[in-house]
């Protein structure tokens, strides 16, 4: 089920599919920069493009549209030569992928909008191309490799066919390409294809190669990559995440990546940090990421030798005793993710360990689940740089303290699921202008903000659960019409629900209110919420019918309010995956309409006041120009159909699988 939890430990995944949902729905244009040349193209060469526009498929995003007539070079993506005409520049990247490299996915297949179809061996013809660029295209599938003949474009120094969706092993016909700057082989591991290479000796002879990425290619039948990886010496950045790699034990003391300042081994089989592992010694490295490894052990002393280290990311993994000290000399840190490890110390201690520079330096700090004893020291208040804070899921005690509110850079501060207690009023967040996702779920604080405080900040992420907000509810949220993700569930709030609430909260995706006593009529419809995917609204107060509801709709949680009157015919939300609306007093029959949720997995309507018989939604394909829809009426995917304690009768339908009574 889609929550909205963005639980620190192990919730990349979580946090892409989030992003994944917004980036689909905004990112629908890109303008491609048209470079103009006095002179039309080279008859071949526009004869090569027309070829490889002719193998494609399907151009939804019309990317293409403007290949036509003389000028190539005048077509968008095409870029040539002003003085000779030639074509030197092929950018068809398609935008769909996410360039945030802290989540390295490529979206997956079929949902893109790109390109589909065949890479034509035509592109040969293009002899000083020195750009080709088809990212985010689908011109792969089940069975389809990367093209051998891209290995004889010999011009090319800037290469990138990442989340192309290619299946098979990596053709050793790209060690060809020795002018090579640049090399993107990135493949999505949601794909149904699986990009992986047995031998990859032939990188040894891209000489002049500065970046590498090949995250996601299968890489794990090569004991010997680092051997191999250490041989490029003008590597600059290498990303190798999500590869399958190890880390032999055997040490290799000497490499010549002198120059690397980017290396991400993020989410591999690593298990040790063996002190004298290559890496150490490339003192240039600023960005390492080695988390979600299975790192075990402590953590070498060479790490604090590496003094160019600007982002360290470590979490997710088994470190044990991790010591701040170790971090004395790194004062160029400005992102470090520890989370999920064990720091095993108390919280001031840990924090004391740090010099001077980092504490006036850092920006992220990560240390949630690190098993983190005692009070968030007042003195935290030095982090003045500090944007992004998570402490979640620690053994953190006693009150906030009144210096976070003074750090005015933090615009993300995570605290939930300590033992924090205490008053938290406006004077904590006086000064917190940037302050846009605020967690303080699960620890038993008082939020004592009085009802007409209007704050400085506009959040979008706010987690109360499980703290003590109520009686009243909470008015100063009134302004915060950015939110799109609010839990204030289980707050002991026992109040109407205000008539603004709604409207202020139109554009959320997830809304939990639930475990209150929070009362007042639902709209007559929440269509409007043209955004929201969770609504949960559970053990409340709420009476009147039930609303119709956002097309968006995933996830709808009523159970336990005091809803009556009958169900609508018609009630939207046709997404919806899961409907829980037990014990109210809803009564009439239950509408046809159910048939046609077909992704619906759990629908619960027990302890109501329903009649009549179940609705017999067709099972197959025969009965389809009956209901006049497209929509499959058998669904496949009902695993619980929950409807004890109402006065239903007749016969049981046919159209579930498994059925709980
Ligand atoms: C390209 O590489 C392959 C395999 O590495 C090799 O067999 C072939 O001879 C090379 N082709 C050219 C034209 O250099
Ligand atoms: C990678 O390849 C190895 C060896 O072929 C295989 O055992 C493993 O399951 C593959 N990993 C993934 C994630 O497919
Ligand atoms: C490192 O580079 C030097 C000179 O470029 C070369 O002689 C040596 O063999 C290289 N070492 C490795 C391990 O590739
Ligand atoms: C760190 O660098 C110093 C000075 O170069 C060196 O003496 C020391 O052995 C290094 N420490 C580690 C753990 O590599
Ligand atoms: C957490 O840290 C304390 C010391 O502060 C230690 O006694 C305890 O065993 C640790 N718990 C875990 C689960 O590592």
């Amino acid at each position: 089920m889609a929550t909205a939890t963005l639980s620190a430990s192990g919730a990349a995944s979580c946090i892409f599919i989030i992003l994944a949902a917004t980036t689909m729905s905004m990112a629908t244009s890109y303008s491609y920069a048209r470079e103009t040349s006095s002179r039309s193209c080279i008859a071949a060469e526009r004869a090569a493009l027309l070829s490889f526009k002719t193998s494609m498929t399907s151009d939804l995003a019309k990317r293409l549209d403007s290949w036509r007539g003389h000028h190539c070079c005048q077509w968008s993506g095409v870029t040539c030569n002003n003085r000779t005409g030639q074509v030197v520049k092929l950018s068809l990247r398609n935008a769909f992928i996410k360039e945030d490299k802290k989540f390295v996915w490529c979206m997956p297949h079929g949902e893109s909008g790109g390109l589909e179809g065949k890479i034509s061996s035509s592109l040969l013809a293009l002899q000083h191309l020195k750009h080709l660029d088809l990212s985010g295209n689908n011109l792969g599938g089940l069975g389809v490799t990367i093209p051998k003949f891209l290995g004889s474009i010999k011009s090319l120094t800037y290469l990138n066919l990442a989340c192309m969706n290619f299946d098979g092993g990596v053709p050793p016909q790209l060690g060809n390409l020795s002018r090579l700057l640049h090399l993107n082989l990135e493949a999505s591991v949601f794909s149904d294809t699986l990009l992986h290479s047995d031998d990859i000796s032939w990188l040894s002879r891209l000489g002049l190669l500065r970046s590498l990425d090949m995250s996601g290619v299968n890489l794990s039948t090569i004991p010997d990559w680092v051997r191999v990886v250490t041989i490029v010496p003008s590597l600059e950045v290498l990303q190798l995440s999500q590869c399958g790699l190890s880390l032999q034990h055997e040490p290799i003391v000497h490499s010549n990546l002198s120059s690397l300042q980017v290396l991400d081994l993020y989410s591999n089989r690593i298990d040790t940090l063996n002190p004298t592992y290559w890496f150490w010694d490339v003192l240039i490295i600023k960005e390492l990421d080695l988390s979600s490894n299975k790192i075990v052990g402590q953590l070498p002393d060479a790490i604090g030798n590496m003094t160019s280290l600007q982002t360290l990311r470590l979490g997710g993994n088994y470190l044990s005793g991790v010591k701040s000290e170790l971090f004395k000399n790194l004062c160029n840190l400005s992102w470090l993710e520890l989370w999920s490890n064990e720091i095993n110390q108390d919280m001031s201690d840990f924090m004391e360990g740090f010099p001077a520079c980092t504490k006036s330096k850092l920006w992220s700090l990560d240390l949630s689940a690190t098993n983190l004893t005692g009070r968030i020291p007042s003195s935290i208040k030095q982090w003045k740089h500090l944007s992004d804070l998570q402490l979640s899921d620690n053994r953190l005690v006693g009150s906030i303290p009144l210096g976070l509110g003074k750090m005015t850079n933090l615009r993300s501060l995570i605290l939930n699921n300590n033992q924090l207690n205490g008053s938290v009023s406006e004077e904590h967040f006086a000064s917190l202008v940037y302050l846009m996702e605020l967690s303080l779920s699960h620890n038993p604080v008082h939020i004592t903000i009085s009802s007409n405080w209007i704050p400085a900040f506009n959040l979008e992420v706010a987690h109360f659960a499980s703290t003590k907000m109520g009686p009243h509810f909470p008015l100063w949220l009134k302004g915060q019409k950015d939110i799109w993700d609010l839990d204030i569930s289980d707050t002991g709030i026992v109040d109407l629900v205000p008539v603004w609430f709604w409207t202020v909260f139109s554009n959320v995706s997830y809304v939990n209110i639930s475990c209150n006593q929070i009362s007042g009529r639902l709209p007559a419809t929440l269509e409007f919420m043209t955004s929201a995917q969770m609504l949960d609204l559970n053990s409340n107060d709420f009476t009147g019918l039930l609303p119709l509801l956002p097309e968006s709709l995933l996830f709808l949680d009523i159970s336990r309010n005091s809803l009556s009157g009958p169900l609508p015919q018609d009630f939207g939300a046709t997404m919806l995956r899961e409907r829980v609306l037990f014990a109210n007093h809803i009564n009439g029959t239950i509408p046809i309409y159910v048939c046609q949720l077909q992704y619906m997995e759990v629908l619960d309507l027990s302890e109501n006041l329903l009649v009549g018989q179940l609705p017999q939604c067709s099972k197959g394909r025969d009965d389809k120009e009956e209901l006049n829809t497209t929509v499959d009426p058998g669904n496949r995917l009902l695993s619980a159909l929950i409807l004890h304690n109402n006065n239903l009768s007749g016969k049981f339908p046919e159209f579930c699988n498994t059925v709980h009574f």
